[in-house]
């Protein structure tokens, strides 16, 4: 199986025309790389103009209803519509703007029930980490993301990123022993639910770079990486994906 790697754009670039080119190259890039998947995670306005060029695409972000009065919201129906495959749901930054628990495991559910593949990302603060609470805040957002519908939907493909708060956009990466332990916690903690999921991808995400991702890519339960700031620097980048597809998922 192939490593999945998502590059986060996040708000960025400034222009479509740039969005376009960086997710091309780095998908031309990836046509010579047998044991790559590359996802470009891009501002709902430059999605369509990726998915014209044929590559796979993640929104960032999306709203818990198909249709209706939501001024200013983007539906995962019309995303699905549009060719997306994937959709990032609850992301720190967006947690950070109030996105609460309840409100990530409706949008989840809604991913889902649309036939886009939710990238689910969880992670504890530097507080919770130094209080002894990650596991205790992991499986709290797992729970209220997945718990409350689990009967309601079957069969649906998940990605999971454990991204630490503290290593997201700060240059402090996770020890990889630690993060392919708290794979192990997800994978249990998920277990616990018996959840319909059909295909579960454990990815880890925060401060991720070509000199530290080969050190969660020998990790066997470690199946890809959520790439924010590397994304946007070309060679960085395309180093990255060249790692990653020395070690596919066993
Ligand atoms: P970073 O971001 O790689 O810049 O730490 C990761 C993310 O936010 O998904």
């Amino acid at each position: 199986m192939k490593k999945l790697v998502i590059a986060n754009f996040k708000m960025n670039p400034a222009t479509a025309d740039e969005a376009s080119d960086l997710a091309q190259f780095y998908s031309g890039k990836v046509k010579g790389l047998e044991n790559v998947e590359f996802v470009a995670a891009l501002p709902f306005i430059f999605l369509s103009d990726v998915l014209k060029k044929g590559i796979a695409a993640a929104a960032q972000n999306c709203f818990h209803k198909d249709v209706g009065a939501y001024t200013g919201e983007v539906s995962p129906l019309a995303l699905k519509n549009l060719g997306v495959q994937y959709v990032i749901i609850g992301h720190s930054e967006r947690r950070r703007m109030g996105e609460t628990d309840e409100i990530i495991g409706k949008k989840l559910q809604a991913a889902a029930r649309n036939g886009l593949i939710p990238i689910l990302c969880v992670g504890e603060t530097q507080e919770e980490k130094e209080a002894g609470q990650k596991e205790a805040v992991l499986e709290w957002q797992i729970s209220q993301a997945l718990g409350n519908w689990k009967l309601e939907i079957r069969n649906f493909q998940l990605v999971i990123a454990y991204e630490p708060v503290w290593a997201i956009g700060t240059g402090l990466v996770c020890d990889p022993d630690e993060a392919s332990k708290t794979m192990e916690f997800i994978e249990e903690t998920i277990g616990n639910w018996k959840l319909g999921i059909r295909n579960l991808t454990l990815i880890y995400g925060g401060s991720v770079d070509a000199n530290n991702i080969k050190g969660f890519l020998v990790k066997q339960n470690i199946s890809g990486a959520l790439v924010g700031g590397a994304s946007l620097k070309k060679d960085e980048f395309v180093k990255i994906l060249e790692i990653a597809n020395f070690y596919p998922v066993k």
